[in-house]
């Protein structure tokens, strides 16, 4: 928590800025937040938002942006090429990456499209902390495989180890042995690994990773699309890191990578994304796949204005009390939840708070998709939607088959700066009721499944009509109230 001391003795996140632009929300009935989850296919995907009261989906592109961000947009260059915004954006990262070359992308999974199609070539393996959706599928797609060399408290869902993102060595040494190191694409590193709770990886772990490439001569690529988050969590977890500047952090971290990548969605609270590195070589064939895929090389699918705010954003992520809101009132709420009985994942990660559905709704079998259904239900409960990361974001085996995820969790994303601590009390709340009464929660099941990435756009539906019952219950406990 904060380094502020509260005279009453609790603690509990401060807001380090103010409010000086407001969006009205809506928070529908619960009659027709169920008739919005119905229409939506039990996916929260499809809802609009408009029948959203806290859009706690993703932290992607929707983090507040600073007074500063919005003034730097006014000075865009808008010409094709040579804009003077991208070498602006060049400079800064640069300045705080220590990277000669960047290129620019209109996502993060715009670079991991670009750096698969350079890297990955078919039957090759890319060792990573752990997968992420998109950077999995574009590998999958260049004919590569992912391994995952997780430590073994990575997936231990209830833990005091502070960083489960940490890649296991010995793991990483073993498979390079039995595999060759020829058949190795790259080594990838998630900082804030997303699909596990938002857990960070350690500088002394990242090092040795490094060590390991450099003995294998083996490419190290990051994906630093959640770094602001585990620069918190160095900064405030790794004691030989207590006093050194989020600058002296991040640039530890960059100076031990090849590539660094990122999605601007998350990094740098704007939208776009970026490829930096100081080897030439790689540049140069990266580049060719930017003018073809994205744009032209100045601004690589970007709007330039995006681009002015994410060499803001960043120079703003350098400020310890600017990062530390996001996991600070994660704390906050993952805290809360657990005062209430409910399980969530500990210790509190970066990007979002997230609930274990296996044990909140152990009575529903996974290919039922538990954490599908948790987060339909969360929604009619509270009209806040968050996002399942379970069997739903997994793709089917080749034969058809469940692919069951090692976790099943619905994830309340916290886009930074966003949200007030009385919302955050609010959906702690409802979630609380809800956990009071999951029996009444059952299995959902799909009625449209689209191949690739299915947990955007497929459809499905209850299983029964629990989500009346549930909605009837509500009315019931809370009269008239929303
Ligand atoms: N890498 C990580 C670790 C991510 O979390 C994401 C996006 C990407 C890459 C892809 O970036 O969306 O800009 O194309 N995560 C979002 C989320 C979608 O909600 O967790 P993108």
């Amino acid at each position: 928590m904060s380094n502020i001391t509260f005279y009453s003795g609790e603690q509990f996140p401060l807001e380090m800025h103010k409010v000086r632009i407001v969006q009205k929300l809506n928070l529908p009935k619960v009659e027709d937040r169920l008739t919005a989850m119905e229409e939506a296919g039990f996916n929260t995907f499809l809802l609009k938002n408009e029948n959203v009261f806290m859009d706690m989906l993703t932290d992607s592109g929707v983090n507040a942006m600073s007074d500063r961000q919005q003034a730097a947009m006014m000075q865009a260059d808008d010409s094709y090429a040579g804009s003077a915004t991208f070498t602006r954006l060049e400079n800064k990262l640069e300045e705080i990456f220590g990277t000669k070359y960047f290129l620019p992308t209109h996502q993060g999974r715009a670079s991991e499209n670009i750096i698969s199609q350079v890297l990955v070539k078919p039957n090759t393996i890319v060792p990573m902390n752990y997968h992420f959706t998109t950077s999995k599928a574009h590998i999958t797609l260049n004919g590569g495989r992912v391994e995952e060399v997780f430590t073994d408290e990575a997936l231990n869902l209830y833990s005091d180890a502070p960083f489960k993102g940490n890649m296991d060595i010995d793991k990483l040494n073993t498979l390079i042995e039995k595999e060759g190191a020829e058949k190795i694409a790259y080594v990838r590193m998630e900082a804030g690994t997303n699909l596990i709770g938002g857990q960070p990886f350690s500088l002394a772990n990242l090092k040795e990773v490094r060590q390991v490439c450099d003995a294998n001569d083996l490419l190290l690529v990051l994906d630093a699309s959640l770094l602001a988050d585990n620069l918190h969590f160095i900064k405030t977890r790794e004691a030989a890191y207590k006093e050194a500047s989020i600058r002296d952090i991040t640039r530890e971290i960059t100076d031990l990578a090849d590539i660094t990548y990122f999605s601007a969605r998350k990094l740098g609270n704007a939208r776009g994304g970026a490829i930096c590195t100081n080897n030439e070589e790689m540049y140069m064939a990266m580049r060719e796949y930017i003018t073809l895929y994205e744009g032209f090389l100045t601004y690589g699918g970007m709007s330039v204005r995006e681009m002015e705010a994410i060499a803001v954003g960043l120079e703003e992520t350098m400020d310890e009390e600017m990062i530390n809101q996001g996991p600070e009132f994660i704390a906050f709420m993952t805290e809360e939840l657990q005062k209430r009985g409910v399980p969530v994942i500990t210790p509190a990660g970066g990007l979002g708070c997230h609930i274990d559905a296996r044990a909140f709704v152990p009575h529903i079998e996974q290919a039922d998709y538990p954490a599908g259904a948790l987060a339909a239900a969360i929604y009619i409960a509270s009209g806040a939607r968050g996002m399942e990361r379970g069997t739903m974001s997994e793709q089917r085996n080749e034969d058809g088959s469940e692919l069951l995820a090692n976790m099943e969790l619905v994830r309340m994303a916290m886009p930074r700066r966003v949200f007030t601590l009385s919302q955050v009390k609010y959906v702690v709340d409802r979630i609380a009721w809800l956990y009071d009464n999951r029996e009444l929660i059952e299995g959902i099941e799909f009625v449209e499944e689209p191949n690739v990435l299915r947990f955007f756009f497929g459809r499905l539906q209850a299983k029964s009509d629990w989500p009346e019952r549930l909605a009837a219950k509500f009315r019931e406990d809370f009269g008239d109230s929303l």
